[in-house]
């Protein structure tokens, strides 16, 4: 429809352009170079022929063109203006989901000069994965654990306490990176390469991509860990909102496997100890609901081996 209007517009601009340009070329150059706005009017003889009914005529028929044109477009407007919000959207996920990806297609050879190689460290699917990574500051090499961020979204649904939501945090995490480990900084107001419109552009691709984490059958209890845990007790038990778990500080806290457990089943309540020096608030949910008994065993067996 909006086209359609365009399209008459333009259409009525070109003929009227022919027009003018026709009679000026088919009118005799020696006759009066006089312009028609500066020519005597017709006299009244002429004007009381059909001349007055064609006058008026057209004086009556451009404003109920107008009056039609106008209001057709104006119905049309909002409808416009969402199928545009909706291209815009939709042209930000593409470039989204091309930054994200490697600059050459490990499977095809595609080239994508895009790409800022997020895939080579989140996984292709943004699945997560691992990668060697030399720590600048201490020199160690490690493999590290790299999170999943297919369901990045879902696991911050709480964000980290100073953060509105989940997208705050997320664009702020990409922005900035994570000093001291393997993920860099994006932002260009940090001195990365991405701009303002790009990180958006990440940002609402991961956003479409999100989905509810899910413990597979043979999730091992790294995974486990990683998809329920992770968001508060930091990437492989580094700490965060909730407490590290390092140099075996859970066996120390849990001297008995079996308090350890029911602990992860029921969570802490408010002013409740737990443990051999645990101080609960109540911000550490209970996964009873959520884990089975046997993934139970295996996260805890895993918080156990950090
Ligand atoms: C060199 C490997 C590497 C690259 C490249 C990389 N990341 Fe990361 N990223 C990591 C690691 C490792 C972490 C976990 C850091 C930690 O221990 O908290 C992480 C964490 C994150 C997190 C927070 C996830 C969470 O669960 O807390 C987001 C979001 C993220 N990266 C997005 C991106 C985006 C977007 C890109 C591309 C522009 C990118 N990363 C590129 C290694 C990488
Ligand atoms: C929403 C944030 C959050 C999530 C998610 C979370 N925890 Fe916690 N966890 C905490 C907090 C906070 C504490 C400290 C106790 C308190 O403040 O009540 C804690 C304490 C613990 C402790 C005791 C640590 C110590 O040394 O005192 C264990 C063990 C634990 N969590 C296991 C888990 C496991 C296993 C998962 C995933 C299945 C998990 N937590 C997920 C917030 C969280």
């Amino acid at each position: 429809m909006g086209q359609l209007l365009i399209a008459l517009l333009v259409g009525a601009v070109a003929a009227g352009a022919a027009l003018v340009v026709l009679r000026t070329r088919s009118e005799p150059k020696t006759k009066n170079k006089v312009p028609p706005a500066l020519r005597p009017a017709d006299i009244d003889a002429v004007l009381e022929s059909t001349r007055l009914t064609k006058i008026h005529g057209w004086g009556l028929a451009r404003p109920l063109v107008c009056a039609f044109v106008m209001p057709a477009y104006w119905v049309q407007e909002p409808q416009n203006r969402l199928d545009t919000e909706k291209m815009f959207e939709e042209e930000s996920l593409e470039r989204g989901e091309r930054y994200y990806a490697m600059a050459t297609d490990q499977e095809t050879g595609e080239s994508n000069p895009a790409g800022k190689e997020c895939a080579r460290c989140h996984g292709v699917e943004a699945e997560g994965g691992t990668n060697d990574f030399l720590n600048p500051d201490t020199g160690v090499r490690s493999v590290v654990q790299v999170p999943e961020l297919k369901t990045v979204f879902a696991r911050y649904e709480e964000p980290p306490p100073g953060f509105e939501d989940a997208e705050e945090f997320i664009r702020e995490t990409i922005e900035r990176g994570r000093p001291g480990t393997d993920m860099p900084t994006w932002g260009n107001k940090y001195g990365g390469p991405l701009t303002e419109q790009e990180l958006d552009d990440i940002v609402a691709w991961l956003k479409s991509i999100n989905e509810e984490p899910e413990v597979g059958a043979d999730a091992t209890g790294d995974q486990i860990f990683n998809q329920f845990c992770s968001t508060c007790h930091g990437i492989g038990g580094a700490g965060g909102s909730g407490p590290a778990m390092k140099g075996g500080s859970e066996t120390r806290q849990f001297p008995n496997i079996e308090d350890h457990k029911t602990f992860v089943k029921e969570g802490s309540k408010p002013g409740q100890p737990y443990g051999t020096s645990g101080q609960g608030t109540g911000a550490m949910p209970g996964w009873a609901g959520t884990l089975t008994d046997e993934q139970i065993q295996l996260v805890v067996d895993y918080e156990r081996s950090l």
